[in-house]
């Protein structure tokens, strides 16, 4: 998704925006460009289709200067991608923005602006954003203009702003789309995400809805809120190190983030599990007194994280007795929906800023929930400020698009949001201490099953010519079995459908020849010998087989059966360990197709649109 990135400083900040907008890379563009604002008084602006790295060609070139300017990459919503369409966008020659986001009513106020003489440049939005501020910005300065101009906008936007008159001054604004100022020392950056800064500071004010900021000379950071007020924001130190930015030895940041998962899930535990049982109180102060109202949970997300919500109900259902609903934040925002007495809401999201799902917690607010949770990786995000309890997943940056460490860090957070629910709902303690044990042991088996990685890259060389393949799962592996067609489809292209395996005789069973790999995962639970007959239906249509299998499981490999054996686990935590090998397998398929493992097609990491 698109990514903003601006600098005041007392060096040139051409090589400040250049670096962001390459931290920025993970999150999808197809074109970037840059603004600044020369010594002189002239406004400078470079923009190329593509990758960062033409943009950085392009400057090697003809280098901008100045201590004041703005930067962005761009994921097209309106108008195809094309150097014209690139950010930043001018008015004339003096005033420059980028934005992230969607203006609604953009048709409406381009109309008013060509009746009074405007021309347009580009297909974007964006540009009715630049003209307005321009009119705007000629009866006086640029931040009393930037707040007349939001008035007139509707939709969801960040903004950054340089004007030729304003020297060394950058001007912010967000609503509904992630905005962060970075503090410097006589220094003030801007960026959609800190990630973009953390070479330059690892301070930061999270700007809330509605916020507007001047960033001037000497470091100077001036924010109003929405009704125009001078408001002090809190500045946070950014939790995450540096070093998640970078992909170390890795190939791919996506194999990096697999191979950091016994790290991140031993994190995700770390200070939440007493002797015999988890910690309410890592879900915050008043966790307890609002659980115990519990009677019932919505579950919202989109993606890999919805997910993680399906697998979560089976587990709350049968270790905490408690009904679940989980639905796709997209099609819950738009329902009339019923909310029975006592029910909490709870979403869930790597990124905390996904479009829909922070839609549909503000829907939720104005309904009658007992309360709300966030699950969710990035600290200071919307949805975190905006939930009443919070739940850190802890995984640390993801940069790869396909979520990996983010997913199995939420499924962790999900089993301890199950076992703080079923310790308040009367759970047998004797049952509740072995799945503590059980997720005590989990970092150690996670780090044996990355361990078989080599035999996963041999099985994927079978997937090197084929279009299509069918993943199977029954029970809480179904949601597995998703999950894994999901990576396979994101990062290799290749059509990649899911289904609970008892569901294959009514249908997709049809589908099944020689060209179709059939992927299971097949831990030893109580669907295992139904699980089995499943597989069986597959082999008589010829259909090659891959299971992943607990180390007991009696599955012979024979002729076009593939099977791999897991270490044996907790039967609740089977769906945290049988992720892993998906994850590689897709991995290795992806590369040996040559696609952008990292940065897929089409794909943005954060969708901050609708
Ligand atoms: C998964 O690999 C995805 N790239 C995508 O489905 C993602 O999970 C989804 O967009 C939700 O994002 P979130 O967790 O940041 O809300």
């Amino acid at each position: 998704m698109c990514g903003i990135v601006g600098a005041v400083a007392q060096r040139n900040v051409q090589g400040i925006l250049l670096e962001g907008l390459k931290r920025l890379e993970y999150r999808g563009y197809d074109s970037a460009g840059m603004a600044i604002r020369a010594d002189d008084g002239r406004l400078q602006r470079c923009r190329a289709l593509g990758k960062v790295a033409a943009l950085e060609d392009k400057l090697a070139a003809a280098p901008l200067a100045g201590h004041s300017g703005i930067a962005h990459t761009r994921w097209a919503t309106h108008g195809r991608p094309s150097e014209a369409n690139a950010h930043p966008h001018q008015s004339g020659e003096r005033l420059a923005v980028v934005h992230n986001g969607i203006i609604e009513n953009h048709e409406a106020l381009r109309d008013e602006l060509e009746a009074v003489g405007y021309s347009f440049a580009s297909e974007t939005d964006t540009e009715v954003v630049a003209h307005l501020l321009e009119r705007e910005a000629r009866q006086g300065d640029l931040l009393g203009a930037v707040q007349r101009v939001l008035a007139r906008l509707d939709g969801a936007y960040a903004l950054g702003v340089i004007h030729a008159d304003e020297p060394d001054v950058v001007i912010g604004a967000r609503k509904g789309s992630p905005l962060v100022v970075g503090v410097g020392i006589e220094e003030a950056f801007l960026a959609s995400d800190p990630l973009a800064l953390l070479r330059v500071t690892d301070r930061f004010i999270y700007l809330e809805e509605g916020d507007v900021v001047r960033l001037a000379a000497g470091g100077e950071i001036t924010i109003l809120d929405a009704a125009g007020t001078p408001v002090t924001r809190e500045i946070q130190t950014f939790e995450h190190g540096d070093g998640a930015a970078s992909k170390g030895e890795y190939r791919h940041f996506m194999l990096k983030e697999i191979h950091e998962q016994p790290t991140v899930i031993a994190a995700a535990l770390e200070g939440r599990l007493g002797d015999r049982n988890v910690l309410v109180e890592s879900f915050g102060p008043e966790a307890e007194t609002l659980f115990a109202g519990v009677r019932q949970i919505h579950l919202v997300a989109c993606g890999t994280s919805y997910h993680a919500g399906l697998v979560a109900r089976y587990w709350l259902e049968r270790y905490a007795g408690v009904p679940v609903q989980v639905e796709v934040a997209s099609e819950y925002r738009y329902r009339r929906v019923v909310v029975p007495e006592g029910t909490l809401f709870v979403t869930l999201s790597q990124s905390g800023e996904t479009a829909d799902t922070l839609a549909a917690l503000r829907f939720a607010r104005d309904r009658d929930y007992l309360g709300s949770l966030a699950i969710c990786n990035v600290p200071g995000s919307s949805l975190v400020r905006e939930s009443d309890l919070t739940l850190m997943t802890r995984a640390g940056p993801e940069i790869g698009v396909a979520s990996t460490k983010a997913f199995t860090t939420q499924l962790t957070a999900l089993m301890l949001l199950t076992l703080a629910l079923g310790r308040l709902r009367g759970q047998d303690p004797d049952e509740q201490a072995g799945l503590v044990e059980a997720l005590r042991g989990l970092p150690g088996l996670v780090r044996r099953v990355l361990s078989l990685d080599p035999a996963i890259e041999a099985l994927s060389t079978a997937f090197g010519e084929k279009h299509h393949a069918l993943f199977l799962g029954r029970g809480a592996h179904f949601p597995i079995a998703l999950e894994g067609a999901l990576k396979l489809k994101e990062i290799s292209y290749i059509h990649a459908e899911a289904y609970p395996a008892g569901e294959l005789k009514h249908g997709p069973l049809a589908l099944v020849d020689s060209e179709m790999p059939v992927i299971s995962v097949a831990p030893n639970d109580e669907l295992l010998d139904k699980l089995k007959s499943n597989l069986q239906e597959v082999r008589a249509r010829g259909g090659e087989l891959f299971v992943f299998a607990d180390a007991e499981v009696g599955l012979a490999e024979e002729e076009g059966v593939h099977v791999l054996r897991l270490p044996h686990v907790h039967e609740a935590l089977a769906p945290i360990l049988y992720t892993l090998p998906l994850q590689l397998l897709s991995y290795h398929v992806a590369v040996l197709k040559g696609t952008d493992v990292d940065q897929p097609r089409n794909l943005a990491k954060s969708v901050t649109v609708e």
